[in-house]
């Protein structure tokens, strides 16, 4: 029976009310698929991806219910193409969340933890005969990452960026540590300001460096490294930069807006994709604790696994070399012959010698008898192959070829006697940005490592690069480091590139390519100085990214030492080139001075000596960017620790603490202090050692001087070694 009111009016409410849920249950399906959340596993980061009107991807960040990144605009332009910015409908989204933990082969932990919620849209453009792309975003308890992919597909088989516009909203005008956006190099010194005085202070920042090629007078390196007015910290950078240009970031001064500025190549384009193909990953960590920023593993965590199935023979390297005293002492070159104009095919025995070639016999002897005295891995050797006579600023196709030595440097007899003693010699390869010509070279020089001994090399790319009118970051150059490292591991050969693009984890993908320079190191302190504060930005900037062949361990830290009209000098006191070892991780270290300048400071030498390079555990202790840095490490299968604690041109109390020892057991800390009268300018080669007792309950507060530093070992004693110790 039908009930008179299931008609009529009543009939006629619940129909609406019926019609006004589906409208309303519509309405929720299509804010949830074009409106999308996830938090980080600890809850304490939100993002939030929307398409905003017009079909364009967005995407928001909040920190601890802060905001971080205001909404953002995701796409890319297109070079002869319909953009890939707006025009979207989302046609999917997934949700997966990932617990796991993975070994590092070298690294400053042992373990380390994977854990991130993920969101994956796809994105379709209706206009565009459904042409489609992904969003894959990766929010960790450390930050976000995410990356554009490209399935193979009919409308997207291949094509050329015109430019990528990912934006950065930041929001405020933070603090910000930062160099000049650059195509070709990032050995520039730092600047601190807010980032509406970025156009301001640009002109100063962009010092001369040589081939240099700044971008606009509002673009900044990544990694960037900023912090809020309340004391939010935030790094950008990105993560497994492979077959793509890197990344610089123009800044809005007045919206404090980031956006994606790519190196481009010779026509101006910025990248040729062939799909399936994805992008590097944009990296944002964040934290309330700046010593996060330096324990984070994001960008490490979003490389992918190495594919090389033998990683027996990747092992860290402590070395010395034949390298500073071409740099302070004036009497030694790499070149041999006094001739400038000289080419490949010249007969290099017949150049007239200069007297001052660094790369002999002799002096290589000297140094492989001292690094097998005091345990180091390698010498590295520059200076010992022909070429180096003309080998700057000309922008010469064939400068080197890599396996001719000098007639003063016996290649076999020399990898002899080092194989005798235990050490081995380091190859050096500097390209002079003459990539082609390396490419060509590359298979005869590594066969010639092998032949004779050699199993790690430094790379060097200093110049304009060759091809002519690729940059040093372009994507040409990005693939050209990715198939050298590759190469090299066919060898099984190890590789320290300078002057490279700046790293981005590929050290996990190619663990092989184990250190980098690509920012400004200690050779610049004797080319006008290093302001004191400039290692303790380092780890949050270019170390982000990756290990630092930084070259540290200058103890002859005054210039005029070597010749008194030499007015340069190392802006540390000597204890901050031992902590050095800490605070810069790598697992390649050098003991960068000359070995009768260790001879002069044996008790301080002992630091670098006894100091781990490979860790199973790190503690940032105390950290803060510009400021200082304090870290505590555990050596790599041993019960050693080692601190590491530096500061900038204040002098100021470090706190070291002992929390990670096991408990309950004593053990002998060597601490080695700037003495009280000491300073990067006025006494830095004054210090004290002291041996104390230290438990986990232990805290040492420690004064550094000016430009000075604290450096600490702590290992097992027995009973005897430990007699009359005195606790902490
Ligand atoms: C620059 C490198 O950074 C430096 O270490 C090297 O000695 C010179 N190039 C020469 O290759
Ligand atoms: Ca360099």
């Amino acid at each position: 029976m039908t009930l008179p009111y299931t008609t009529g009016t009543v009939g006629a409410v619940s129909r609406m009310i019926r019609r006004l849920t589906l409208v309303l249950f519509l309405s929720t399906v299509s804010f949830l698929v074009n409106a999308q959340v996830i938090t980080s596993p600890d809850k304490n980061f939100t993002m939030k991806f929307e398409l905003a009107a017009n079909g364009v991807p967005t995407y928001q960040l909040t920190y601890k219910k802060k905001p971080v990144i205001k909404e953002s605009k995701l796409g890319l332009e297109l070079k002869d193409a319909p953009s890939l910015m707006n025009g979207f409908t989302v046609s999917k989204t997934e949700q997966n969340s990932v617990n796991n933990t993975w070994e590092p082969i070298l690294g400053e932990q042992k373990t380390i933890r994977n854990n991130y919620n993920e969101l994956l849209v796809t994105l379709a453009q209706k206009d565009q005969k459904d042409r489609h792309i992904l969003i894959r975003f990766r929010l960790f308890n450390d930050g976000l990452g995410f990356r554009y992919e490209f399935p193979q597909q009919p409308e997207l088989n291949y094509f050329v960026i015109k430019e990528e516009n990912t934006e950065f909203n930041l929001a405020g005008d933070h603090k910000i540590w930062w160099i000049p956006g650059d195509y070709d190099t990032n050995e520039y010194a730092y600047t601190t300001s807010k980032i509406s005085e970025i156009p301001g202070l640009m002109k100063k920042a962009t010092i001369d460096v040589h081939a240099q090629w700044p971008i606009t007078t509002t673009a900044v390196q990544t990694p960037s490294m900023m912090k809020s007015s309340d004391g939010i910290y935030i790094n950008i950078h990105e993560a497994a930069l492979i077959n793509y240009p890197a990344m610089n970031l123009n800044v809005d001064p007045k919206t404090f807006k980031f956006s994606s500025h790519l190196t481009p190549d010779p026509m101006g384009n910025k990248g040729y994709v062939q799909t399936e193909f994805n992008t590097p990953w944009r990296t944002i960590v964040v934290s309330d604790n700046a010593g996060d920023i330096l324990e984070s593993k994001l960008i490490l965590n979003l490389n992918e696994p190495t594919k090389y199935k033998d990683v027996s023979w990747i092992k860290p390297v402590k070395y010395i070399g034949v390298w500073w005293e071409y740099f302070v002492a004036g009497k030694s070159t790499w070149a041999y012959g006094k001739e400038t104009n000289v080419k490949l095919t010249d007969d290099f025995t017949k150049l007239t010698p200069n007297g001052r070639h660094g790369a002999t016999n002799e002096n290589v002897k000297k140094h492989i008898d001292f690094a097998a005295k005091h345990g180091f891995d390698a010498v590295l050797v520059e200076g010992w192959n022909i070429g180096w006579e003309d080998w700057f600023g000309n922008w010469k196709e064939e400068v080197f070829d890599f396996v001719t030595p000098y007639p003063d440097f016996n290649v076999k007899e020399l990898n002899a006697y080092a194989a005798s003693k235990g050490v081995k010699i380091m190859m050096h390869h500097e390209t002079s940005a003459s990539a082609t010509n390396y490419e060509r070279r590359l298979d005869d020089a590594f066969q010639f490592m092998k032949d004779n001994g050699y199993n790690s090399v430094k790379t060097g790319y200093v110049g304009k690069i060759i091809p002519r009118g690729e940059h040093h970051d372009s994507q040409w150059m990005i693939n050209h480091y990715i198939r050298v490292a590759e190469k090299a591991a066919d060898y099984k050969i190890r590789v320290n590139s300078h002057e490279a693009v700046r790293p981005t984890g590929l050290h996990r993908t190619y663990p092989n390519w184990f250190a980098q320079e690509s920012a400004r190191g200690t050779e610049f302190e004797a080319m006008g100085g290093l302001a004191p504060e400039h290692a303790t930005i380092l780890p949050f900037t270019r170390l982000m990214g990756g290990p630092m062949d930084y070259t540290p361990g200058i103890f002859q830290t005054d210039l005029s030492y070597y010749n008194k009209d030499n007015n340069q000098r190392v802006n540390t006191t000597l204890v901050k080139q031992l902590a050095y070892y800490v605070t810069m991780y790598s697992p390649l270290q050098m003991a960068a001075d000359l070995p009768e300048n260790y001879e002069r400071f044996p008790d301080a030498f002992q630091f670098i000596k006894d100091v781990a390079v490979d860790w199973d555990n790190t503690w940032v202790q105390e950290a803060e960017p510009g400021d200082y840095v304090t870290i505590a490490r555990k050596a790599k299968g041993k019960n050693e620790w080692y601190v590491g604690g530096i500061t900038d041109e204040n002098a100021r109390t470090a706190t070291v603490r002992f929390d990670y020892l096991p408990k309950g057991k004593n053990y002998i800390a060597t601490i080695y202090a700037d003495a009280k009268d000491a300073s990067w300018n006025k006494n830095p080669q004054k210090y004290t050692i002291r041996k104390v007792l230290v438990n986990s309950k232990s805290v040492l507060k420690q004064p550094i001087a000016p430009g000075g530093g604290v450096a600490v070992s702590v290992k097992e004693g027995s009973k005897q070694d430990t007699k009359g110790l005195k606790k902490l």
